[in-house]
């Protein structure tokens, strides 16, 4: 009998490490596959990534609508739509996207962001944490709404900030964290489980 999997469309923008170890963990009994990666980046590096381990992939250049934000998420929804995903996860995506592109995939879209939200939504969440003082940082991930960075938690992963910490040592220490997280909270989301996962 075969088994039917779950669909997972990764985004990205940059080198995909989160998408890696998303796709490395769709396997064997696990109830998801990648179903396709797609870059608003032409050259991005997880495009050849995912091409390697055999993934579909597509790019949506968002150069190409000259800030017509509308017509460049209707080029995402309808290569995104051509492989039917059930899960849309974003990683490293650099794009804000709309409400429009939210409610399409309502309830089925995660993020994951490189701080231990609410603190620090937006950029330069590491050197933010830093300049603050605190005693530790770590990555989100999070169902996307409307609100940038905003929607349920549904995992976080913390580490220590140490007192030489430049904002690259504290990227490359969470990092890793992110890479373990990510897979854990979409094996539970793809099943319906959004029981929160604390590492
Ligand atoms: C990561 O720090 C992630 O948290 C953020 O983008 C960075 C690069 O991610 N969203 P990746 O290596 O492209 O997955």
């Amino acid at each position: 009998m075969s088994v039917t999997h779950k669909k997972v469309a990764i985004l990205i923008s940059g080198g995909g490490s989160n998408m890696v170890s998303l796709a490395k963990s769709m396997v064997g009994d696990h109830p998801a596959r990648p179903c396709l990666v797609l870059s608003n980046v032409p050259g991005a590096g997880g495009l050849n990534k995912a091409a390697d381990m055999g993934i579909a992939t597509a790019v949506v250049d968002h150069k190409d609508f000259k800030g017509d934000r509308e017509a460049f998420e209707e080029a995402l929804i309808s290569s995104i739509d051509t492989y039917a995903p059930d899960v849309i996860a974003l990683a490293g995506f650099m794009r804000i996207l709309t409400p429009r592109f939210i409610t399409h995939y309502a309830g089925r879209m995660l993020n994951i962001h490189p701080s231990l939200l609410p603190k620090y939504k937006g950029l330069h969440t590491h050197q933010r944490a830093i300049e603050a003082k605190d005693a530790e940082a770590g990555c989100s991930v999070h169902e996307v709404t409307a609100e940038l960075d905003g929607g349920p938690i549904l995992g976080q992963a913390r580490v220590p900030i140490l007192p030489d910490d430049t904002a690259d040592t504290l990227a490359a220490r969470v990092l890793p964290r992110e890479h373990a997280l990510y897979p854990a909270v979409l094996r539970r989301f793809v099943v319906g489980d959004i029981t929160r996962v604390d590492l």
